[in-house]
Order: C-alpha cells, then structure tokens, then sequence
C-alpha cells in the first residue's frame, strides 16, 4: 500500500483529488488542508512528514490569486516558492516523491505554437515568477519529483471561470468576455485523475511534464463553449470585450503542449 500526502487539500484540485480516492483502494491519502498544514513553516512539514511516513506529497497548496500577487508579491513568493522550497527539502530528506503543481504563466506568451517543456520560461507577472522559483527550488533540491504545469482549472469546486460564467448566465446577465488571451481550459477532475494514475504506476519518469485537456480556446470562446453546454447559448447575450484591463500582465498565448 504507497502512503500519499495530499496539501493544500481544500482548493480545486485538492478536493478533485479527494472525489477520486475511492476509485485508488491501492492508495491510503491523508489530506491536509491550509490549516492542518502551513507549507511556510517547515518544522510543521518535518513533523508531518517524519520516518518516512509517505511515499508521496501531492502538493495541491498555492498562492493563486494572479491580481493580488502584484499587489502582495511577498506573500505569493512565501508560498509558491519558500513554501515549495520547504517541501522539496523535507521530501528529499524523507525519500518523499514530490508531486508539484506548476502554471502556463511561466512562460510569457510570445510563442505562437504550443510551448513544450524545454521551451525557456520567461514570466511577465508575479505570480508566475513566484511558481517559477518554486521549481527550480524543486529541481535544485530533488532527483524525484514531478512538476506538473497545467492551464487554466475549473471544477465544480472553488471559485473558476466556469462557474462564474454559468452563475452570472443564470442569472440573465450579459456576459463580455476577452478574446484577447488564448489557452487550455482544463477540468481539475481529469488532472487529479492524471496524477493520481503516475501514483498507482509508480512512474519514474521524473521531471517537468505539462497537462491540459489539449483543447485551445480563448476566454470568450470557453464561455461560449460553457453557455452550450449548459444550454444557455440562447439566453444570454456574450459579447467580446473591448478594452479588457487588469492589473497583472497575463501571456497572450499559453497553450501547452500536453
Ligand atoms: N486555478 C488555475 O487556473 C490554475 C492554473 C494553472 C496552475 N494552477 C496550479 O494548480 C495548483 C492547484 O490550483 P487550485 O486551482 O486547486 O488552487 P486553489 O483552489 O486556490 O487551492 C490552493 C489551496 O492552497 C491552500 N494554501 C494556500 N497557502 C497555503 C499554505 N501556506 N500552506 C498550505 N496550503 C495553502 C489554499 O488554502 P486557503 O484557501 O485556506 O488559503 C487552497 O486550499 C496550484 O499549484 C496552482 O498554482 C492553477
């Protein structure tokens, strides 16, 4: 039986992860949220994490708000990267395989065709700079990890674009939505599933890896794709948005190749 840590276990991905538990028999998770475990404070992880108590950490904890980090750089940078930093420690040390979560926002969106990982990063806000430090902590540190970059997550958990869009829909509003930035939706549930299979195979493929559910929309299209879904496509007006403005910088084009 591998013994499995998941952080940060209340956000998005966390919860996605919780949902599948039932269909891994061969895995016994413990979940820790932001309040059972600070990844900023490293005595906290090397007690939980002492005697080699699990075989793997699924670090689903982040700083993700993207607007608030320009604004609050230090806190985004003490846990997407000292956080992090403080994991991949105490997992080396425990002979933990690190399962790490990364962002399309590592790159800074001048390339016109899917970025592979080989592709040099270049990050153009805050946020993405702080997931950026956070795996070369990673890849200093450790020889077993994964670093995962996905895109754009939505579930039925949380607060995403999905839901918003959905909400606001059904409550009659019109919806103006940028075209101007081009990415990779990706349900949180097919990411769990994926991680959870690297688990259960106990793949040692280690390294940097991206994954996304491959298809390439704008935010106005993915809204348009969420108001069909959902049939709603005649009940709404969705118009694209003129003039889109927000405080952090965010790639034009982020698509990664999965
Ligand atoms: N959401 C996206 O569109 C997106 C896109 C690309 C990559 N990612 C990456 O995917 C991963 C999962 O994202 P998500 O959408 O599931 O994020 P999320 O819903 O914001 O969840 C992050 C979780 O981390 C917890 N957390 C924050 N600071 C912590 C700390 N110091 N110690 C322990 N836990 C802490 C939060 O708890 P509190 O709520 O209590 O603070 C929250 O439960 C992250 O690494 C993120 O960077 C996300």
């Amino acid at each position: 039986m591998k013994s499995v840590l998941v952080t940060g276990a209340n956000g998005q991905l966390g919860q996605s992860i919780q949902k599948l538990t039932s269909d891994y028999p061969q895995l016994n998770f413990v979940f820790l949220s932001s309040i059972d475990l600070d990844i900023t404070d490293i005595n906290s992880i090397e007690k939980r994490l002492s005697n080699r108590a699990f075989n793997y950490c699924i670090n689903c904890a982040a700083y993700t708000n993207v607007e608030n980090s320009e604004k609050e750089p230090e806190k985004a940078f003490k846990v997407n990267s000292e956080g992090v930093n403080n994991l991949a420690l105490v997992c080396k040390e425990q002979q933990t395989v690190l399962i790490h979560i990364s962002t399309d926002y590592v790159f800074d969106g001048e390339k016109e065709t899917p970025y592979v990982v080989s592709d040099p990063t270049n990050p153009i806000n805050v946020y993405g700079a702080s997931k950026l430090m956070g795996e070369k902590h990673i890849q200093e540190s450790m020889d077993a990890y994964f670093i995962i970059r996905t895109s754009w997550l939505y579930s039925e958990f949380g607060k995403n674009f999905y839901k918003t869009i959905l909400q606001k829909a059904r409550e009659g509003a019109n919806l103006n939505v940028t075209d101007d930035q081009i990415g990779c939706p990706t349900y949180a549930g097919n990411l769990a599933k994926y991680v959870l299979d690297l688990v259960a195979r106990e793949s040692k493929g280690y390294g940097i890896r991206h994954f996304t559910d491959e298809e390439s929309l704008s935010w106005y299209g993915f809204a348009e794709k969420i108001l069909r879904e959902n049939n709603l496509s005649d009940k709404v007006r969705l118009e694209k948005a003129k003039n889109y403005c927000t405080f952090a910088r965010r790639p034009k084009y982020s698509v990664l190749k999965s």
